[in-house]
């Protein structure tokens, strides 16, 4: 618990974004099925957000189900949803106790219904808090957002509600699910790949990108501050060089 102390308070980092990767090879490597692996990474999941609210953290994004995972079998597809279904149930209380609101982004129309509804009565039940903003990527592809809003901004064009000269960096944004949303200053990956994997492309051009080996399910709140302590080491240079940043020219 008092490992947070480390932390420099005044350098935290706004929003981090997780892409909770190694579930399946966690229950392989124990001989288990893969859903006993994701079984295990919803534990992790209540811990990471715990910790998150606890160390101030204002968003945490969890990638916890891509426009790409519907290609797995059914049955691991089938079982990530009940899985969902339980933890939004079961975590509505805590999500008021802490504050904590709830947001998603992704494809929410393509999840069952019963998902939906429990998700939109949560979504509407935490519309208040004003503690840390949890948002959950569910049927989620960064290429299929930027499209959207893409088509969007040209729709508003052609209909002469929207000028090309105003689509700039700042507007485009607005159109993205993250609208509102400070961009990720750090993204961590679990399970040792370094890639994005169709995750917030655009809000990560300048993420600090922190790769753990530990597979989600095994992923603890000391990895997590970790992750942070790395992420203070950092020096983050937006393009500018290094002196710039530190002020010595
Ligand atoms: C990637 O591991 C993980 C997922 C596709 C799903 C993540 C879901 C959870 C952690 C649980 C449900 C989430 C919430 C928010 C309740 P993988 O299966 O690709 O692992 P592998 O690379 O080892 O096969």
């Amino acid at each position: 618990m008092s490992t947070s102390l480390e932390l420099d308070k005044k350098k935290l980092p706004q929003h981090i974004a997780i892409i909770m990767d190694g579930n399946g090879r966690w229950a392989r490597s124990r001989g288990l099925m893969r859903l006993m692996g994701h079984k295990a990474g919803v534990k992790t999941v209540q811990l990471i957000v715990k910790a998150a609210r606890e160390i101030g953290i204002s968003a945490l994004t969890l990638y916890a189900f891509s426009s790409e995972n519907w290609k797995r079998p059914a049955t691991e597809v089938s079982g990530l949803m009940s899985l969902l279904k339980s933890y939004l149930e079961s975590e509505l209380a805590f999500m008021q106790e802490n504050n904590i609101h709830l947001r998603t982004i992704g494809r929410k129309e393509n999840l069952p219904r019963e998902i939906s509804e429990v998700l939109n009565a949560s979504i509407a039940n935490t519309a208040a808090n004003t503690g840390l903003v949890l948002n959950l990527a569910l049927s989620y592809g960064s290429r299929d957002e930027i499209v959207a809003a893409a088509r969007e901004m040209a729709k508003l064009c052609v209909a002469g509600k929207l000028r090309p000269e105003d689509i700039t960096e700042e507007a485009f944004s607005g159109y993205l699910y993250t609208a509102g949303l400070p961009d990720p200053d750090l993204i961590i990956r679990t399970g040792g790949e370094f890639r994005l994997s169709n995750f917030l492309l655009w809000q990560a051009s300048y993420a600090e990108i922190f790769i753990s080996e530990t597979h989600w399910p095994d992923f603890t709140r000391e990895d997590f501050i970790a992750a942070i302590a790395t992420f203070q080491k950092r020096q983050r240079r937006f393009g500018k060089t290094g002196d710039q940043v530190s002020g010595n020219n």
